[in-house]
C-alpha cells in the first residue's frame, strides 16, 4: 500500500516544512487538495502556492483538483512542477480533452469521483489513465467519516479493468485511518490518502508504518 498525505490537514502556515516532515516519516506520495469554493465548498490553494512548495520533497506529488474548470488551470500547474493531476468527473470541462491535456504536458492523469458517481463512470477513459480515485467521503474537508460503501466501486474499477487488459492505480480518499485502511486493501485499493491519520499522529512515521502494516 502507497500513503499518500493529505496536506489538508497540514499547518499552512509551514507547509513547506510539513512536507519535508511527511519525507522524512516515510510518506509515498504528497497529496494536495485544491479547492475552488465553487465545485467544493472551501477554497485552499492554487498553482502559486503549490509552485513555492513543489521543491520540499522528491517524492511524487498528487494533485487532486476540486475544482469546477480544470482544463482552465493545467498548464499552470504543470508549469509549476505537477506530477500526476487528478480530477473530477463531475466537473464542468470537457473530461478527454482534460485529460489530453494533463498528458500532453508529460504529466500522470487520474479521474476522480464523488460518492453519488458510479464506478461506471470512469469506464470510457479508462485506457488513458495513470489512476483512479474513489472518494470515500464527499470532497470538501478533512476529518470525515470513512464510506466503506465505496468501496465495491474500487472492485468494478479493477474487474473492469482486467477485463480489458488495462494496469492502473487505484486510489481512495477520505477517513482513512488504522481503523478503516485494512477494508481499502481488501478492496483492492493501491494508494491510500490520509490527511487527520497522519498529521494529527503524534509520531507521523508511526503512523505511516502502522497503516502500510495493517494492509499486510
Ligand atoms: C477531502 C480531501 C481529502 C482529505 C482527506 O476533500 O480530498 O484528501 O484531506 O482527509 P482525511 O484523511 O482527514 O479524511
Ligand atoms: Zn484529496
Amino acid at each position: 500500500m502507497l500513503i499518500a498525505p493529505s496536506l489538508l490537514s497540514c499547518d499552512f502556515s509551514k507547509m513547506g516544512s510539513e512536507i519535508e516532515r511527511m519525507d522524512k516519516a516515510g510518506a509515498d506520495w504528497m497529496h494536495l487538495d485544491v479547492m475552488d469554493g465553487h465545485f467544493v465548498p472551501n477554497i485552499t490553494f492554487g498553482a502559486p502556492v503549490y509552485k513555492t512548495v513543489r521543491p520540499y520533497s522528491d517524492k511524487p506529488f498528487d494533485v487532486h483538483l476540486m475544482i469546477t474548470d480544470p482544463l482552465r488551470y493545467i498548464d499552470d500547474f504543470a508549469d509549476a512542477g505537477a506530477d500526476m493531476i487528478t480530477f473530477h468527473v463531475e466537473c464542468d470541462s470537457p473530461i478527454e480533452e482534460t485529460i489530453e491535456k494533463i498528458k500532453s504536458r508529460g504529466i500522470k492523469v487520474g479521474l476522480v469521483i464523488k460518492p453519488d458517481t458510479p464506478a461506471e463512470a470512469v469506464f470510457p477513459y479508462l485506457d488513458r489513465l495513470d489512476l483512479v480515485l474513489v472518494m470515500t467521503v464527499e470532497p470538501g474537508f478533512g476529518g470525515q467519516s470513512f464510506m466503506a460503501d465505496m468501496l465495491p466501486k474500487v472492485t468494478a474499477i479493477r474487474r473492469e479493468c482486467e477485463a480489458r487488459g488495462i494496469e492502473l492505480l487505484i486510489e481512495a480518499d477520505g477517513g482513512i485511518g488504522e481503523a478503516t485502511i485494512a477494508q481499502a486493501a481488501a478492496a483492492g485499493v493501491d494508494v491510500c490518502v490520509a490527511g487527520t491519520a497522519v498529521f494529527k499522529a503524534d509520531d507521523a512515521k508511526k503512523a505511516i508504518e502502522n497503516l502500510k502494516a495493517l494492509c499486510n
